[in-house]
């Protein structure tokens, strides 16, 4: 039924007799582009000085989440390697033309992004963020792999107030790890209280984390669905094999119903399970004082391998990435998992699809980053080569985050 109706659609359309309102892509288009992640500098001089004191190393500097907020895109980018300046940035696709290495804006500013900045209210290492409804931008400077004075936290910037820093939290010890911490993905939800459920993908200490913003205050779930699965470990992304054994890493949130709860979903990066979790358990921090709540960890079911980010629209599509085969796939959560089909794949252009974000138009975008070639070679890698190494392409779903409520 479903196929007769596309085949007489595309011949309809083909005829010219479907008029679309909206031009709708059928698969992932490329929207921006970069070779190497470049900022705006305050003078030439101050490039120079960069450059030269290898404070910036061009191809060192890469972007790993991203979000959308009114008419600008928000990065994250990891200090994994020496020689980057930045850790959190923005640009205005208002007036971003042309579309290939469109210059980042450091957020808030200079000064905050400085490495030198001897105070820790500096931002040390921003791996994710989120841009809550109200426009209240939720930053996790929370990567600790290398020793720093600075402990891990989350830092919320108003977007709508000249992005004023309106709270600021320090995770403790023994929910993300000062040495060895690594809070990679971040959800929230704003039914019951205000809550983020976080990811921790530390190799010591891996596991899910709840901060409640009413009590101001995180806990941690730990448990072996997080951590990577033996079986899924050594596979290969564009050539290069993947042998680090990764634990949790994407996170997804349900979309706000009515009634009945919301569920978090997640996946560890080295493994092709996925597992839910309600969000009435998460939101309650005594549970997990005893181990009775381990019942209530669902196996969804297996996808066809593994994958970085996901994200979940507002009427419960999820869409992923599959690292080893360059594609982007979703999966109505009200159908069977078996019933999930790629949306799109493309060995050239969706190496590792790394975060997803929508805007308000109906679009889902997802930054394919090849991340894994800084992660592997520790920097070592010849990046030297003049290639588009940072792709944000852009998908027509028609739907919205699951931030927001359905029409
Ligand atoms: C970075 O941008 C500056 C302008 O802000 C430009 O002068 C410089 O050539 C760029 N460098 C790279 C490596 O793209
Ligand atoms: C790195 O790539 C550049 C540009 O393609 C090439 O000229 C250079 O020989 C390469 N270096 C190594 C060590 O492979």
């Amino acid at each position: 039924m479903q196929l007769t109706q596309t085949l007489l659609l595309t011949i309809l359309a083909a005829s010219g007799i479907v008029c679309h309102k909206h031009q709708k892509t059928k698969k992932f288009e490329v929207e921006y582009e970069w070779t190497y992640i470049n900022f705006t500098w305050k003078s030439e001089t101050d490039y120079q000085n960069a450059i030269n004191t290898k404070t910036y190393i061009p191809e060192n500097n890469a972007i790993s989440g991203f979000k959308f907020y009114k008419d600008s895109f928000y990065f994250a980018l990891p200090r994994i390697c020496s020689g980057t300046p930045v850790t959190l940035a923005y640009f205005s696709t208002k007036n971003t033309t042309p579309k290939t290495g469109p210059l980042l804006i450091p957020f808030p500013d200079w000064k905050t992004n400085d490495v030198n900045n001897p105070s820790c209210d500096k931002l040390v290492n921003v791996q994710s963020l989120e841009i809550d409804a109200n426009g209240v931008m939720w930053v996790l400077d929370a990567t600790r792999q290398t020793p720093s004075k600075c402990p891990p936290k989350l830092v919320l910037y108003d977007l709508n107030n000249k992005g004023k820093t309106v709270h600021t939290y320090i995770f403790p010890d023994d929910v993300c790890l000062h040495n060895g911490g690594f809070l990679n993905d971040i959800v929230i939800d704003d039914s019951d209280g205000t809550f983020a459920y976080i990811p921790d993908t530390s190799f010591i200490d891996p596991g899910l984390v709840v901060y409640s913003k009413t009590k101001n205050r995180a806990w941690k779930l730990r448990d072996a669905s997080m951590f990577p699965e033996m079986k899924a470990a050594d596979f290969v992304v564009n050539g290069d094999l993947v042998n680090k054994l990764y634990p949790i890493d994407g996170i997804a949130l349900s979309p706000k119903v009515s009634s009945g709860s919301r569920r978090v979903y997640y996946s560890s990066l080295t493994g092709v399970k996925l597992y839910s979790i309600g969000t009435e358990l998460l939101k309650n921090e005594k549970v997990f004082s005893g181990d009775g709540w381990r019942r209530n960890v669902e196996y969804v079911g297996t996808k066809q391998a593994q994958g970085d980010g996901m994200v979940m629209d507002n009427v419960g599509v999820l869409y992923y990435g599959l690292l080893p085969l360059d594609a982007v796939e979703k999966w109505n959560t009200n159908e069977p998992l078996k019933k999930a089909e790629i949306v799109d794949q493309n060995y050239k252009t969706m190496i590792w699809p790394d975060s997803f974000c929508f805007d308000s138009s109906g679009n889902l975008y997802v930054l394919a980053d090849a991340i894994h070639r800084l992660l592997l070679t520790n920097c070592a890698f010849n990046s030297s080569q003049n290639y588009v190494k940072y792709r944000i392409l852009k998908y027509f779903t028609g739907t919205q985050s699951y931030l927001y409520r359905a029409k």
